[in-house]
């Protein structure tokens, strides 16, 4: 459940129009059998789902004879895709078109399939499968899927068709592998978020994977394993309108940051150069915090700042200031790095995280709240404690993951799952 940034929101303001540099991430896709179709092709990760990020499954396709777009609920009677004791897992390939991709999972896992490949209709560059907006009410059933989806380009999954029409047995090995970048003993992460909590099922689940993931993430930092760095968001007003009503209460530095109304209402309520203001002193503590060494207090401030400071109630500096206290912080340092909210100058430090959502390298531009980018790479996939810790353990060089990647929860999880191997451990025979 993120939010895509709408029009009002610019990476880049050219010419009357938004811009921004997304890029595709991939896994791969091994077709191991038949002989006529073995080979190595490119599949795309979705926004939904649990990629196995430095696992991969090996499974048999299954096409069915009906429902071939997987729009239905695939009837216990014509189709099961759970697989036999003993058996590989069943990978479902379904069409493109007529409904969401998110609804196509959901399908496919309550048949019981280990997951879902998906071919384009039309002959095109790979896409990155994404959720259905909020106001389709999706948002409960997109957080139930857990299997992972693969998109793949048409002229594939007609290969993959012919093949199973000719009764033959398609196998392929999706792999994740390669899908984050594993130079070294170290992973760099970063986690582009917004400390509005009034955005619905987008800001819930926001906050609900920070309160998860404070526990690992802390102790992946402490011991010098990772290194984490918070960014936030912010487009800056178009000339013409920084002394509009909108730009006034949405901005700071007249008109250089802003950030959405919470309540869409610029008269009441919370207003979006608050949000602004507070997301500026996430990353002042950031920056204070890792400078006295201790840069894993970000965790604690986020998470008892939106128990104690709720948008509803305090959301104030006040209350901000009550927190860093108690965590044994220098508040006047903080208050320096955030500057004059009202001047009409340029902020340093929100300037740089302007410059820094501007994508560089392997990296597109950031343009999803909220977006966690792993070794440089956007990771893909649901925002869940399991699967994103999955993707940094996949983030260290063989042999040198520190011990919570092999912690009985990952493995056993993976287990669970059938044929998969973590950092070239099989689980499961073939
Ligand atoms: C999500 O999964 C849980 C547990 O399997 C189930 O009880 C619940 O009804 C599901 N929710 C939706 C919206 O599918
Ligand atoms: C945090 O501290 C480390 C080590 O001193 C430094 O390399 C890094 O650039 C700092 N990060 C930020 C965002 O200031």
């Amino acid at each position: 459940m993120r939010e895509k940034l709408g029009l009002f929101i610019c990476l880049l303001y050219l010419s009357g129009s938004c811009y921004g540099r997304f890029v595709v991430e991939k896994s791969s896709l091994h077709v191991k059998s038949p002989d006529s179709l073995k080979g190595v092709y490119e599949s795309a990760i979705s926004n939904f789902g649990v990629p196995q990020y430095g696992g991969r499954m090996i499974g048999t396709v299954v096409y069915p004879k009906a429902n071939q777009k997987a729009c239905k609920i695939f009837s216990e009677f014509d189709n099961s895709f759970k697989s036999m004791p003993g058996a590989m897992p069943t990978i479902l390939l379904a069409d493109r078109g007529d409904c969401f991709f998110t609804l196509k999972a959901r399908y496919a896992q309550e048949a019981g399939a280990a997951a879902i490949l998906i071919a384009d209709n039309w002959i095109e560059p790979l896409l990155t499968m994404d959720t259905p907006e909020e106001e389709h009410g999706s948002a409960e059933y997109v957080q139930n899927i857990s299997i992972p989806s693969a998109f793949i380009r048409k002229t594939l999954g007609d290969s993959i068709k012919k093949a199973l029409s000719s009764g033959e047995m398609v196998i392929i090995n999706l792999d994740w592998h390669e899908s984050t970048p594993h130079p070294d003993k170290h992973v760099q992460y970063e986690f582009w978020t917004n400390s509005n909590d009034e955005c619905g099922p987008t800001c819930d689940s926001q906050m609900e994977f920070v309160r998860n993931f404070k526990g690992v993430a802390q102790i992946l930092e402490r011991k010098g394993y990772t290194q984490f760095t918070p960014h936030y968001i912010t487009w800056y007003c178009a000339e013409p309108f920084i002394l509009s009503k909108q730009c006034r209460s949405q901005c700071i530095n007249y008109g250089r940051y802003c950030a959405s109304d919470p309540e869409q209402d610029f008269s009441h309520g919370n207003f979006g150069k608050d949000v602004v203001v507070q997301n500026l002193r996430q990353v002042c503590l950031f920056k204070v915090a890792n400078e006295s060494g201790r840069p894993w207090l970000w965790w604690d401030y986020v998470t008892d700042f939106a128990i104690r400071c709720p948008m509803k109630e305090k959301y104030n500096k006040e209350c901000a200031d009550r927190v860093i206290k108690s965590l044994g912080l220098n508040l006047k340092k903080i208050d320096k790095c955030m500057g004059d909210p009202n001047a009409d100058v340029e902020n340093p430090v929100l300037k740089a995280e302007q410059d820094a959502q501007i994508g560089k390298d392997s990296r597109g531009d950031v343009t999803i709240l909220p977006t966690l980018v792993i070794n440089n790479r956007q990771y893909r996939g649901k925002l869940d404690k399991g699967a994103v810790l999955k993707a940094i353990c996949a983030g260290f060089q063989k042999t040198t993951e520190p011990a919570v990647c092999l912690s009985a929860d990952i493995t056993v999880n993976l287990a669970m799952r059938g044929n998969i191997e973590v950092q070239g451990q099989k689980t499961l025979n073939l």
